[in-house]
């Protein structure tokens, strides 16, 4: 038989809104909204060979080892969802999965992974049709929920807004109405720790279930999807910095009033939030900080300050911290081949 290479490569996103709380099936308690990678993505090689048992025949690895705990995760997730990718009937198949960037960087590598295999599954598929993305977010959804927003670029939005017609909780769709001023965005991340996570975001999103502020903050987010929609088409920096920090506050503020708590950020986190705010103050750069569910900080800020803000970081921050990562905007996923 002939064996069929398929490569897709799919970037990381940073969410501006954060998604923070889920129901069944991975539907989202908020919509969200995030800024699409370049330079951090995964890249996913998937051959089909011919069967020799029933059921779903998997060879899983990560940057060229067999990697069992991944392994699990992605047989778990192909049983889930058999019925939605028809090649698992007829063919035993091999992934290959690498990450342009260093784990636990803070870059969301579930975010990158599913969405690289979902892509590549659905495109070996005979079921492709007009909607390709969108099924491709809906089935990267079903492996990570920030996965879906990875399919579009530089912009996407997930979950479903009375106010935003196309919108939907399984699915991404593309912000199109971008003004000039964050068409360029950069991305610094500052890694202050690069151990692994204190909690599985599933975890995490499970805290938000009987939380005293949850409604609250489900509200909030919604509410901040929507001024964050005017704000990118207007181009309004200042609104733009004010949404992104409070979210990431939010976050971290639901982190640490749920029960269990857990307080992530380590003293390099409010380090470099402090000297960021000081930055923006003196030099009137509209460079904004926002966090994941870790210490690590994502700097955002135009392309047009980037030798002004990569001068600061480097010289007031890089001292205090592990490693700095440059990314920016990117323009969503690419096939290499297949
Ligand atoms: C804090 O998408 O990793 O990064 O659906 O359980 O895989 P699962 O969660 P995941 O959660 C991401 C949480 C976040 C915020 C965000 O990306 O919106």
């Amino acid at each position: 038989m002939m064996q069929k290479e398929i490569i897709w490569r799919c970037p990381s996103n940073i969410a501006l809104v954060k998604y923070w709380g889920k129901k069944e099936n991975q539907i989202p308690c908020n919509a969200s909204l995030s800024l699409t990678l370049n330079h951090s993505f995964t890249e996913v090689s998937l051959t089909l060979d011919e069967k020799k048992e029933k059921g779903i025949e998997l060879q899983y690895f990560f940057h060229e080892q067999p990697n069992e705990h991944f392994q699990k995760r992605i047989l778990r997730y192909l049983e889930q969802n058999e019925g939605s990718f028809d090649i698992l009937k007829d063919y035993s198949i091999t992934i290959h999965s690498t990450n342009s960037f260093p784990h636990s960087a803070g870059i969301a590598s579930s975010a990158s992974s599913f969405g690289a295999i979902a892509l590549a599954l659905l495109s070996a598929s005979e079921q492709q049709d007009e909607n390709f993305y969108e099924e491709a977010s809906n089935l990267a959804r079903l492996g990570s929920g920030s996965a879906c927003r990875s399919m579009y670029g530089p912009y996407a939005l997930w979950g479903k807004l009375p106010q935003v017609s196309q919108s939907s909780d399984e699915f991404a769709i593309p912000i199109l109405d971008i003004h000039p001023n964050f068409h360029d965005m950069q991305d610094a991340i500052l890694i202050v720790d690069d151990s692994v996570k204190k909690v599985s975001s599933s975890a995490g999103h499970a805290l938000m279930k009987g939380h005293p502020y949850a409604d609250a903050r489900f509200l909030q987010a919604n509410q901040h999807c929507i001024e964050m929609l005017n704000v990118l088409a207007k181009g309004e920096y200042e609104q733009f910095i004010t949404i992104i920090e409070q979210e990431a506050l939010a976050l971290h503020a639901m982190m640490m009033t749920s029960n269990q708590y857990f307080l992530l950020m380590k003293p390099g986190t409010i380090h470099a939030i402090e000297k960021i705010m000081e930055f923006r103050k003196e030099t009137g750069t509209p460079i904004a900080f926002t966090l994941d569910a870790g210490p690590n900080v994502h700097v955002l800020y135009p392309g047009k300050d980037k030798l002004q803000v990569q001068d600061f970081l480097e010289s007031e921050l890089k001292g205090s911290i592990k490693e700095i990562i440059y990314d920016n905007a990117g323009t969503g996923p690419v096939k290499i081949s297949g």
